[in-house]
Protein backbone atom coordinates (compact mmCIF):
# COMPACT_ATOMS: atom_id res chain seq x y z
CA UNK A 1 0.00 0.00 0.00
CA UNK A 2 0.85 3.87 -0.88
CA UNK A 3 2.63 5.61 2.04
CA UNK A 4 0.01 8.68 3.09
CA UNK A 5 2.80 10.85 1.41
CA UNK A 6 2.75 8.87 -1.92
CA UNK A 7 -1.50 9.06 -2.28
CA UNK A 8 -1.75 12.38 -1.56
CA UNK A 9 0.88 13.33 -4.25
CA UNK A 10 -0.84 10.66 -6.50
CA UNK A 11 -3.89 13.36 -5.74
CA UNK A 12 -5.81 10.37 -4.09
CA UNK A 13 -7.90 10.89 -0.12
CA UNK A 14 -6.20 10.64 3.13
CA UNK A 15 -7.49 10.43 6.28
CA UNK A 16 -5.47 13.25 7.47
CA UNK A 17 -2.68 15.31 4.90
CA UNK A 18 0.37 13.66 5.16
CA UNK A 19 3.28 16.19 6.84
CA UNK A 20 7.05 17.16 6.20
CA UNK A 21 8.44 20.46 6.36
CA UNK A 22 10.95 22.41 3.53
CA UNK A 23 14.59 22.53 5.24
CA UNK A 24 12.94 19.98 8.16
CA UNK A 25 16.86 19.30 8.59
CA UNK A 26 18.83 22.57 10.02
CA UNK A 27 19.82 24.94 12.24
CA UNK A 28 16.99 24.77 14.42
CA UNK A 29 17.63 21.53 15.96
CA UNK A 30 20.08 21.57 18.46
CA UNK A 31 21.32 17.75 17.29
CA UNK A 32 22.07 19.26 13.34
CA UNK A 33 24.07 22.01 15.37
CA UNK A 34 25.70 19.74 17.03
CA UNK A 35 26.86 17.76 14.09
CA UNK A 36 27.98 21.14 12.20
CA UNK A 37 29.83 22.12 14.66
CA UNK A 38 32.61 19.52 13.92
CA UNK A 39 31.40 19.30 10.02
CA UNK A 40 31.46 21.90 7.61
CA UNK A 41 28.53 22.34 5.35
CA UNK A 42 29.88 21.21 2.17
CA UNK A 43 31.77 18.31 3.85
CA UNK A 44 28.38 17.19 5.66
CA UNK A 45 26.61 17.43 2.51
CA UNK A 46 29.78 14.89 0.67
CA UNK A 47 29.75 12.65 3.64
CA UNK A 48 26.63 10.09 2.75
CA UNK A 49 27.01 8.57 6.62
CA UNK A 50 26.72 12.13 7.71
CA UNK A 51 24.38 13.44 5.16
CA UNK A 52 22.10 10.20 6.09
CA UNK A 53 22.26 10.99 9.66
CA UNK A 54 21.05 14.72 9.79
CA UNK A 55 17.99 13.20 7.26
CA UNK A 56 17.17 11.18 9.51
CA UNK A 57 16.99 13.44 12.48
CA UNK A 58 13.95 15.31 12.44
CA UNK A 59 11.98 11.66 11.19
CA UNK A 60 13.33 10.42 14.90
CA UNK A 61 12.16 13.69 16.38
CA UNK A 62 9.02 14.53 14.74
CA UNK A 63 7.34 11.27 12.66
CA UNK A 64 7.29 13.53 9.54
CA UNK A 65 5.93 11.50 6.99
CA UNK A 66 8.87 11.68 4.28
CA UNK A 67 12.36 12.61 4.49
CA UNK A 68 14.29 15.01 2.51
CA UNK A 69 17.70 14.15 1.25
CA UNK A 70 20.48 16.30 3.32
CA UNK A 71 22.01 18.19 -0.07
CA UNK A 72 22.23 21.90 -1.54
CA UNK A 73 21.08 23.22 -4.56
CA UNK A 74 24.12 24.18 -5.61
CA UNK A 75 25.43 20.59 -5.28
CA UNK A 76 25.16 19.45 -9.09
CA UNK A 77 26.36 23.51 -10.10
CA UNK A 78 29.47 22.96 -8.54
CA UNK A 79 29.54 19.50 -10.41
CA UNK A 80 28.52 21.95 -13.84
CA UNK A 81 32.07 22.88 -13.04
CA UNK A 82 31.71 26.11 -11.45
CA UNK A 83 33.78 26.67 -7.87
CA UNK A 84 30.88 27.15 -4.73
CA UNK A 85 32.01 28.25 -1.25
CA UNK A 86 29.48 28.64 1.28
CA UNK A 87 30.28 31.29 3.93
CA UNK A 88 28.05 32.64 6.76
CA UNK A 89 26.16 34.49 4.32
CA UNK A 90 24.99 31.46 2.07
CA UNK A 91 26.44 29.88 -1.39
CA UNK A 92 28.80 32.53 -3.11
CA UNK A 93 30.39 31.65 -6.68
CA UNK A 94 33.72 33.38 -7.26
CA UNK A 95 33.50 33.19 -10.78
CA UNK A 96 29.81 33.56 -12.32
CA UNK A 97 28.56 32.53 -15.65
CA UNK A 98 28.18 36.22 -17.67
CA UNK A 99 28.73 35.46 -21.52
CA UNK A 100 28.89 32.74 -24.23
CA UNK A 101 32.54 32.46 -23.17
CA UNK A 102 31.44 31.18 -19.54
CA UNK A 103 29.36 28.28 -20.65
CA UNK A 104 32.76 26.41 -22.16
CA UNK A 105 33.29 25.62 -18.65
CA UNK A 106 30.29 23.89 -17.71
CA UNK A 107 29.14 20.48 -18.14
CA UNK A 108 27.21 17.74 -17.85
CA UNK A 109 28.89 15.67 -15.82
CA UNK A 110 27.88 11.90 -14.73
CA UNK A 111 26.19 11.98 -11.13
CA UNK A 112 27.26 8.73 -10.49
CA UNK A 113 30.74 10.05 -10.56
CA UNK A 114 30.67 13.50 -9.72
CA UNK A 115 27.79 13.14 -7.26
CA UNK A 116 28.49 9.50 -5.87
CA UNK A 117 28.20 10.76 -2.97
CA UNK A 118 24.59 11.55 -2.96
CA UNK A 119 23.64 8.27 -4.55
CA UNK A 120 25.29 6.75 -1.95
CA UNK A 121 23.72 8.62 0.94
CA UNK A 122 20.19 7.78 -0.60
CA UNK A 123 21.13 4.29 -0.66
CA UNK A 124 21.71 4.06 3.03
CA UNK A 125 18.69 6.77 3.69
CA UNK A 126 16.13 3.64 1.69
CA UNK A 127 17.95 1.16 3.78
CA UNK A 128 17.22 2.73 6.96
CA UNK A 129 13.73 4.51 6.80
CA UNK A 130 11.70 1.69 6.44
CA UNK A 131 8.15 2.76 4.94
CA UNK A 132 8.91 6.54 5.23
CA UNK A 133 9.20 7.64 1.34
CA UNK A 134 12.63 10.06 0.97
CA UNK A 135 12.13 12.56 -1.35
CA UNK A 136 14.86 13.44 -3.60
CA UNK A 137 15.51 17.21 -5.31
CA UNK A 138 17.42 19.87 -7.18
CA UNK A 139 16.76 23.56 -8.05
CA UNK A 140 14.42 24.21 -11.16
CA UNK A 141 16.49 25.39 -14.19
CA UNK A 142 15.80 29.40 -13.69
CA UNK A 143 16.88 29.25 -10.03
CA UNK A 144 19.74 27.25 -10.17
CA UNK A 145 20.73 29.50 -13.35
CA UNK A 146 20.71 32.64 -10.90
CA UNK A 147 23.49 30.81 -8.44
CA UNK A 148 25.40 30.69 -11.51
CA UNK A 149 24.84 34.05 -13.22
CA UNK A 150 24.79 36.12 -9.81
CA UNK A 151 27.30 34.41 -8.07
CA UNK A 152 25.29 34.35 -4.77
CA UNK A 153 21.91 34.32 -3.55
CA UNK A 154 20.52 37.28 -5.89
CA UNK A 155 18.72 40.69 -4.62
CA UNK A 156 17.33 42.62 -7.54
CA UNK A 157 18.32 39.64 -10.25
CA UNK A 158 19.87 42.13 -12.40
CA UNK A 159 22.60 40.07 -13.47
CA UNK A 160 19.99 37.33 -14.32
CA UNK A 161 17.66 40.08 -15.83
CA UNK A 162 20.58 41.79 -17.99
CA UNK A 163 21.85 38.12 -19.33
CA UNK A 164 18.17 37.18 -20.83
CA UNK A 165 17.70 40.56 -22.38
CA UNK A 166 21.18 41.06 -23.89
CA UNK A 167 21.77 37.65 -24.78
CA UNK A 168 18.98 35.68 -25.43
CA UNK A 169 20.93 32.66 -26.81
CA UNK A 170 23.24 32.23 -23.93
CA UNK A 171 20.62 31.86 -21.59
CA UNK A 172 18.51 29.53 -23.66
CA UNK A 173 21.90 27.74 -23.59
CA UNK A 174 22.26 28.29 -19.86
CA UNK A 175 19.26 26.92 -18.95
CA UNK A 176 19.45 24.16 -21.57
CA UNK A 177 22.24 23.02 -20.02
CA UNK A 178 21.38 23.14 -16.71
CA UNK A 179 17.99 21.10 -17.53
CA UNK A 180 20.38 18.61 -19.53
CA UNK A 181 22.48 18.05 -15.80
CA UNK A 182 19.79 18.34 -13.56
CA UNK A 183 17.54 15.87 -15.26
CA UNK A 184 20.52 13.25 -15.64
CA UNK A 185 21.03 14.46 -11.70
CA UNK A 186 17.57 13.33 -10.63
CA UNK A 187 17.00 10.61 -12.58
CA UNK A 188 19.91 8.93 -10.92
CA UNK A 189 18.52 9.91 -7.13
CA UNK A 190 15.33 8.07 -8.24
CA UNK A 191 17.70 5.09 -9.70
CA UNK A 192 19.52 5.29 -5.97
CA UNK A 193 15.99 4.97 -4.10
CA UNK A 194 14.07 8.58 -3.86
CA UNK A 195 10.76 7.76 -4.04
CA UNK A 196 9.38 11.27 -4.86
CA UNK A 197 11.38 14.57 -6.63
CA UNK A 198 10.92 18.17 -5.44
CA UNK A 199 12.21 20.92 -7.85
CA UNK A 200 12.65 24.07 -5.73
CA UNK A 201 12.41 27.19 -8.07
CA UNK A 202 12.85 29.52 -4.90
CA UNK A 203 13.26 32.99 -6.97
CA UNK A 204 10.99 32.44 -10.18
CA UNK A 205 9.16 34.85 -8.28
CA UNK A 206 11.38 37.97 -10.20
CA UNK A 207 10.45 36.88 -13.85
CA UNK A 208 7.72 38.27 -15.53
CA UNK A 209 4.72 36.38 -17.40
CA UNK A 210 6.91 37.19 -20.99
CA UNK A 211 10.18 35.28 -19.44
CA UNK A 212 8.18 32.97 -18.46
CA UNK A 213 7.10 32.11 -21.44
CA UNK A 214 10.73 32.74 -23.33
CA UNK A 215 12.79 31.39 -20.94
CA UNK A 216 11.16 29.45 -18.09
CA UNK A 217 8.61 27.50 -19.21
CA UNK A 218 10.21 24.75 -21.52
CA UNK A 219 12.99 24.05 -19.55
CA UNK A 220 11.24 23.76 -16.20
CA UNK A 221 8.75 21.24 -18.64
CA UNK A 222 11.39 19.55 -20.30
CA UNK A 223 12.50 18.84 -16.92
CA UNK A 224 9.54 17.51 -15.11
CA UNK A 225 8.21 15.06 -17.95
CA UNK A 226 11.48 13.52 -17.93
CA UNK A 227 11.77 12.96 -13.89
CA UNK A 228 7.65 11.69 -14.07
CA UNK A 229 8.74 9.38 -16.93
CA UNK A 230 10.73 7.16 -14.20
CA UNK A 231 7.55 6.17 -12.68
CA UNK A 232 7.78 9.05 -9.39
CA UNK A 233 5.68 11.84 -8.61
CA UNK A 234 6.97 15.60 -9.02
CA UNK A 235 6.50 18.27 -6.74
CA UNK A 236 7.39 21.80 -7.96
CA UNK A 237 7.37 24.58 -6.09
CA UNK A 238 7.54 27.81 -7.47
CA UNK A 239 7.96 30.13 -4.75
CA UNK A 240 6.77 33.66 -4.88
CA UNK A 241 5.17 33.20 -7.96
CA UNK A 242 1.21 32.72 -7.35
CA UNK A 243 0.77 35.96 -10.06
CA UNK A 244 1.95 32.97 -12.86
CA UNK A 245 -0.02 29.98 -11.36
CA UNK A 246 -1.78 30.04 -14.84
CA UNK A 247 1.12 29.79 -16.61
CA UNK A 248 2.82 27.84 -14.24
CA UNK A 249 -0.04 24.48 -15.03
CA UNK A 250 1.84 23.90 -18.01
CA UNK A 251 5.18 22.41 -16.59
CA UNK A 252 2.51 19.32 -15.63
CA UNK A 253 4.10 18.76 -11.94
CA UNK A 254 2.30 16.25 -10.20
CA UNK A 255 2.28 18.29 -7.07
CA UNK A 256 2.24 22.46 -6.93
CA UNK A 257 4.05 23.62 -3.74
CA UNK A 258 1.94 26.72 -2.99
CA UNK A 259 3.60 29.30 -0.62
CA UNK A 260 1.20 31.42 1.45
CA UNK A 261 0.54 34.12 -0.43
CA UNK A 262 -2.24 32.37 -1.53
CA UNK A 263 -5.56 30.26 -0.18
CA UNK A 264 -5.20 26.33 -1.72
CA UNK A 265 -8.40 26.87 -2.81
CA UNK A 266 -7.73 29.29 -4.68
CA UNK A 267 -4.33 28.05 -6.33
CA UNK A 268 -5.94 24.99 -6.97
CA UNK A 269 -8.94 27.16 -9.00
CA UNK A 270 -6.05 28.66 -11.00
CA UNK A 271 -3.97 25.73 -11.53
CA UNK A 272 -7.09 24.57 -13.13
CA UNK A 273 -7.52 27.27 -15.39
CA UNK A 274 -4.35 26.98 -16.78
CA UNK A 275 -4.69 23.56 -17.81
CA UNK A 276 -4.08 21.14 -14.55
CA UNK A 277 -7.18 19.18 -14.31
CA UNK A 278 -7.20 17.37 -10.75
CA UNK A 279 -3.47 19.32 -9.32
CA UNK A 280 -2.55 17.95 -5.83
CA UNK A 281 -0.93 20.54 -3.67
CA UNK A 282 1.56 21.00 -1.19
CA UNK A 283 1.75 23.82 1.76
CA UNK A 284 1.41 26.19 2.91
CA UNK A 285 1.93 27.18 6.05
CA UNK A 286 3.88 30.61 6.51
CA UNK A 287 7.09 29.82 8.63
CA UNK A 288 6.90 33.29 10.26
CA UNK A 289 3.68 31.49 12.37
CA UNK A 290 5.96 28.76 14.15
CA UNK A 291 7.50 31.85 15.95
CA UNK A 292 4.38 33.32 17.50
CA UNK A 293 1.75 31.79 19.93
CA UNK A 294 0.62 28.42 19.09
CA UNK A 295 -3.03 29.41 18.78
CA UNK A 296 -2.43 31.11 15.93
CA UNK A 297 -0.76 28.43 14.38
CA UNK A 298 -3.04 26.06 15.11
CA UNK A 299 -6.00 28.16 13.89
CA UNK A 300 -4.44 28.27 10.55
CA UNK A 301 -3.29 25.05 10.33
CA UNK A 302 -7.09 23.96 10.88
CA UNK A 303 -7.93 26.84 7.62
CA UNK A 304 -5.13 25.35 5.53
CA UNK A 305 -6.25 22.02 6.19
CA UNK A 306 -9.90 22.59 5.17
CA UNK A 307 -8.59 24.51 2.13
CA UNK A 308 -6.37 21.07 1.21
CA UNK A 309 -9.80 19.53 1.21
CA UNK A 310 -8.70 15.99 2.23
CA UNK A 311 -7.66 14.87 -0.72
CA UNK A 312 -4.44 15.00 -2.93
CA UNK A 313 -3.10 17.42 -0.28
CA UNK A 314 0.42 17.51 1.75
CA UNK A 315 0.94 19.77 4.75
CA UNK A 316 3.82 21.71 4.56
CA UNK A 317 5.56 25.15 5.05
CA UNK A 318 4.90 27.76 2.29
CA UNK A 319 8.89 28.35 2.20
CA UNK A 320 11.91 26.92 4.08
CA UNK A 321 11.69 26.84 7.94
CA UNK A 322 13.43 29.80 9.96
CA UNK A 323 16.43 28.45 12.15
CA UNK A 324 15.38 31.00 14.94
CA UNK A 325 12.23 28.64 15.37
CA UNK A 326 11.66 27.28 18.66
CA UNK A 327 11.44 23.00 18.38
CA UNK A 328 8.20 22.90 20.83
CA UNK A 329 6.34 24.54 17.67
CA UNK A 330 7.06 21.99 15.05
CA UNK A 331 5.63 19.82 17.61
CA UNK A 332 2.71 21.71 18.38
CA UNK A 333 2.21 21.63 14.37
CA UNK A 334 2.91 18.34 13.60
CA UNK A 335 0.08 17.07 16.27
CA UNK A 336 -2.29 19.30 15.23
CA UNK A 337 -2.04 18.84 11.40
CA UNK A 338 -2.87 15.08 12.98
CA UNK A 339 -5.63 16.10 14.57
CA UNK A 340 -4.29 15.30 18.05
O1 LIG B 1 15.01 20.56 3.37
C1 LIG B 1 15.93 19.97 3.92
O2 LIG B 1 15.92 19.71 5.15
C2 LIG B 1 17.09 19.45 3.09
C3 LIG B 1 18.17 20.32 2.99
C4 LIG B 1 18.26 21.52 2.05
C5 LIG B 1 19.29 22.48 2.24
N1 LIG B 1 19.27 23.32 1.17
C6 LIG B 1 20.22 22.50 3.35
C7 LIG B 1 20.89 23.76 3.72
C8 LIG B 1 17.56 21.84 0.89
C9 LIG B 1 16.35 21.19 0.26
C10 LIG B 1 18.22 22.99 0.33
C11 LIG B 1 17.85 23.62 -0.94
C12 LIG B 1 18.31 25.01 -1.20
N2 LIG B 1 19.56 25.51 -1.07
C13 LIG B 1 17.50 26.01 -1.74
C14 LIG B 1 16.06 25.85 -2.15
C15 LIG B 1 15.17 25.85 -0.98
C16 LIG B 1 14.74 27.20 -0.56
O3 LIG B 1 14.83 27.45 0.65
O4 LIG B 1 14.24 27.95 -1.38
C17 LIG B 1 18.29 27.16 -1.87
C18 LIG B 1 17.83 28.51 -2.38
C19 LIG B 1 19.60 26.82 -1.44
C20 LIG B 1 20.80 27.68 -1.42
C21 LIG B 1 21.27 27.96 -0.05
N3 LIG B 1 21.84 27.01 0.76
C22 LIG B 1 21.22 29.18 0.64
C23 LIG B 1 20.61 30.47 0.08
C24 LIG B 1 21.79 28.98 1.88
C25 LIG B 1 22.08 30.01 2.91
C26 LIG B 1 20.86 30.40 3.64
C27 LIG B 1 20.65 29.41 4.74
O5 LIG B 1 19.55 28.88 4.89
O6 LIG B 1 21.64 29.21 5.49
C28 LIG B 1 22.15 27.59 1.97
C29 LIG B 1 22.75 26.88 3.12
C30 LIG B 1 22.03 25.69 3.65
N4 LIG B 1 21.41 24.73 2.91
C31 LIG B 1 21.91 25.33 5.01
C32 LIG B 1 21.21 24.12 5.07
C33 LIG B 1 20.85 23.32 6.29
C34 LIG B 1 22.53 26.07 6.17
C35 LIG B 1 23.97 25.74 6.23
C36 LIG B 1 24.50 25.59 7.64
O7 LIG B 1 24.28 24.53 8.25
O8 LIG B 1 25.16 26.53 8.10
Amino acid sequence: MDSLFLAACRGQPTARPPVWLMRQAGRYLPEYREVRSHVGFLELCKTPALAAEVTLQPIRRFGFDAAILFSDLLVPIEAMGLEVVFTEQGPSLPSPVRSARDLQRLRVFDPWESTAFVCEAIRLLVGKLGDTPLVGFAGAPFTAATYAIEGRTGRHFLETKKLLHNEPETAHLLLGMIQAATRAYLLAQVAAGAKAIQIFDSWVGVVSPEEWDEFVCEPTRALIAAVKAAGVPVIYFPHGATTLLERIARVGADVYSIDWRLPLGEARERLRKGGAAAPALQGNLDPALLLGPTERLRRQVATIKREGGGRGHIFNLGHGIYPETPVANVEALVRAVRGE
